[in-house]
């Protein structure tokens, strides 16, 4: 089979003053059809960029990606189609929601003026079959007096509220895909949960594969069936969530887990990974994460691991495990 969205050796670069520094590098994974894959990193990790880049909403007048770069969805070469081709795949086969909501919803605009605007824009339905429509999805992200609130205003709701307002318009053309960045970062950590429930309802009802982007692996030990784990721009380890979670391999994936706040845990003081993710011109030469890892080899600092498989679902770069058999 063959997968919903393929990206392979992604490769992002940034202008800094006249050149190009490249970010993210070497970046492969795949989301299934229907499947929730978390990607994981801390901050600058290059989560965010990663996304954009697969909606094509990367700023073209100061970045790019290489000419490597191969990204496959549905069955087309994103690297390859036009902006035009771009705009009809963006909200009708994958479409995106931000951890700030007020970011992308207009303030002066209803919330079924806005839902209207992008239902009309991808669908042949009529005006007042829109707004059904929309009153449809806001009852189906479970928003009280959805016909009531239809017609008020962003800020007159709250930020957990918004977020469901953001999903029912990103669902309300039944994507393929949907990605998730640091959806309920944002929000406290009761409506946090309601909210993850809510799209992983979602992603079951409508078969709608999301990738949920997070600096947070109790965020995907919720919901996810599968994690990328980044670190500066590249992917150290991918695996099933059962695996990440009880038999991690990458020292960088067992720090997160280890600065992780746990409820059945006896610790009560986390161990924070020491240092700080490189800078894009400051990236080491060999392993990028060598410089803050408890078990750094001479090999590490010489160059970088190659991914390999350490089983057929479990997948690590690190020196650690380059010598091991293929299981
Ligand atoms: N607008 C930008 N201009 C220059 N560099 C950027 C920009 N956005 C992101 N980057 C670079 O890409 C890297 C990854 O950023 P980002 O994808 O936002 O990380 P994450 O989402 O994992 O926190 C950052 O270290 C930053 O240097
Ligand atoms: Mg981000």
């Amino acid at each position: 089979m063959t997968a919903l969205l393929q990206v392979e050796n992604l490769e992002i670069l940034f202008k800094k003053e006249q050149q190009y520094v490249s970010t993210v590098s070497g970046v492969h994974f795949h989301v299934d059809s229907g499947e929730m894959v978390g990607i994981v990193g801390e901050s600058g990790c290059g989560k965010s960029v990663t996304s954009l880049s697969i909606m094509g909403l990367l700023p073209k007048d100061f970045s790019k990606v290489s000419q490597n770069t191969k990204i496959h969805f549905n069955g087309k070469s994103l690297t390859e189609i036009t902006e035009k081709e771009y705009r009809k795949i963006r909200g009708n086969d994958m479409s995106m929601i931000f951890q700030d909501p007020m970011s992308s919803l207009n303030p002066v605009l209803t919330i079924g003026y806005q839902m209207n605007e992008m239902i009309l824009a991808h669908t042949k339905l009529s005006k007042k079959e829109a707004r059904k429509k929309a009153i449809n999805m806001l009852e189906k992200v479970r928003i009280p007096r959805a016909e009531k609130i239809i017609d008020e205003y962003p800020h007159q709701l709250s930020g957990g509220m918004r977020q469901r307002v953001m999903i029912a318009m990103a669902l309300s053309c039944n994507p393929k895909l949907l990605i998730a960045d640091e959806p309920t970062t944002a929000l406290d950590v009761t409506i946090q949960a309601q909210i993850l429930n809510l799209i992983k309802g979602l992603q079951k009802e409508f078969n709608t594969a999301v990738m949920l982007i997070t600096h947070d692996l109790g965020v995907v030990a919720e919901v996810c069936d599968r994690v990328v784990v980044m670190y500066a721009g590249k992917v150290v380890e991918e695996a099933s969530v059962d695996e990440i979670f009880n038999a991690p391999k990458h020292p960088y994936t067992i720090g997160l887990l280890n600065s992780m706040p746990s409820l059945t845990d006896e610790k009560d003081r986390l161990e924070a990974i020491p240092g700080a993710v490189p800078l894009p011109e400051e990236m080491p030469k060999g392993c990028r994460f060598a410089p803050r890892c408890s078990e750094v080899m001479d090999a590490c600092l010489e160059s970088a691991p190659e991914k390999r498989m350490l089983s057929s679902s479990h997948y690590c770069s690190c020196w650690l495990y380059e010598e091991e058999e293929v299981g």
